[in-house]
């Protein structure tokens, strides 16, 4: 039986969160804390072990697992990712099963289809948002939404409703980026869903979205030009416009400000209301230092992350194999199923 295996990064968002969902350009990078999943066609629904009906494992599982044809399947998941931290948990899920299930099916990886499935799979359990997230997860490395591009550097085109996304790759020059962790989960559906509420009730709310995007696009000419200051500033100036918006809140506000005096430029990333800020600095240990002494938890992230990766291998086989020559090891292999 074959048994396949995926594992899809987390990101953060340099420029233009919210915004995106409008239309307007994005600027994330992959980092590497990774979501992992190992899948394999079963009499009955698992996750880790545990029997669970299909309407019982998460939307998100729930979509793919129909939009593959609704089989059985026990999964076994693991996670980095902290949850509901504006790190793109629940996109790098999608994408690690949205690839997992096309390896069961004997398809060779395809990125832009397993980005475009869990895209679908997250706009059905949230309603709302862009694709950035999941085609960040999906690709690895920097990840541009509705960018000026190179044609080489295009992956692919996202359309939703009105909206089209282009998806693109850049480069970035060599940068250290530091995540401060407030500790507090939000989701992201209700803080998208009040932005949308602001920005269609008031124009000066529609105004700080499109100047989101002049920052973003802003932000994509400073790092061509390894200008850190200017990108630095960049971030700075859209917590003020996320601020402004609504999304950010006084312990992501407090750890902005512990570590500005270290960074280039600091900022909440993801949706808000809690989870991370970002830090770009050339001083990590400091800053990790202040967002400590700030009751927040520091990552100092890792970025040039490839995307989403998957293999298969026959389980059934190997595991016979392991069961007469290592029988403890498949004790083990079948206990954490
Ligand atoms: C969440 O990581 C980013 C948001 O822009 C929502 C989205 O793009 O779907 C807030």
């Amino acid at each position: 039986m074959i048994e396949a295996t995926a594992s899809a990064p987390s990101k953060f968002v340099i420029l233009g969160e919210h915004a995106v969902v409008y239309g307007e350009p994005s600027l994330t990078l992959a980092i590497d804390l990774r979501f992992r999943v190992r899948l394999r066609y079963s009499d009955a629904f698992r996750v880790n072990g545990q029997t669970a009906s299909n309407r019982n494992t998460s939307p998100h599982m729930r979509y793919l697992y129909d939009l593959h044809g609704g089989k059985p399947v026990s999964a076994y998941v693991e996670s980095d990712i902290p949850s509901g931290s504006g790190l793109g948990s629940s996109a790098a899920l999608s994408v690690a099963f949205a690839a997992a299930l096309q390896a069961l099916e004997g398809q060779p990886l395809d990125r832009a289809a397993v980005a475009k499935d869990a895209y679908e799979a997250e706009y059905y359990a949230q309603g709302r948002g862009s694709p950035m997230d999941t085609s960040t997860s999906a690709a690895g490395g920097g990840v541009a939404l509705n960018m000026p591009h190179r044609k080489e550097d295009l992956l692919w085109t996202i359309s939703k409703e009105d909206r089209t996304w282009e998806v693109s790759r850049f480069d970035t020059p060599p940068m250290t980026f530091v995540l401060g962790n407030t500790g507090i989960r939000a989701a992201t559906g209700p803080l998208v869903d009040k932005v949308r509420r602001y920005r269609e009730s008031n124009s000066f709310a529609a105004g700080i979205v499109d100047e989101i995007g002049d920052v973003t696009r802003d932000g994509l000419r400073a790092l061509r030009a390894g200008d850190l200051d200017e990108l630095g500033a960049l971030m700075t100036y859209d917590h003020k416009l996320l601020s402004i918006l609504g999304v950010s809140c006084p312990e992501l506000n407090s750890l902005v400000d512990a570590a500005l005096p270290y960074s280039y430029g600091a900022k909440l990333t993801g949706s808000g209301g809690g989870g991370c800020m970002v830090a770009l600095t050339d001083r990590p240990q400091q800053v990790a230092k202040a967002i400590l002494a700030h009751g927040g938890t520091p990552y100092i992230v890792h970025t040039g992350v490839p995307g989403v990766t998957v293999s298969t291998r026959e389980a059934g086989q190997k595991q016979r194999h392991r069961g007469r020559g290592h029988h403890g090891e498949k004790k083990n292999v079948d206990s954490r199923r």
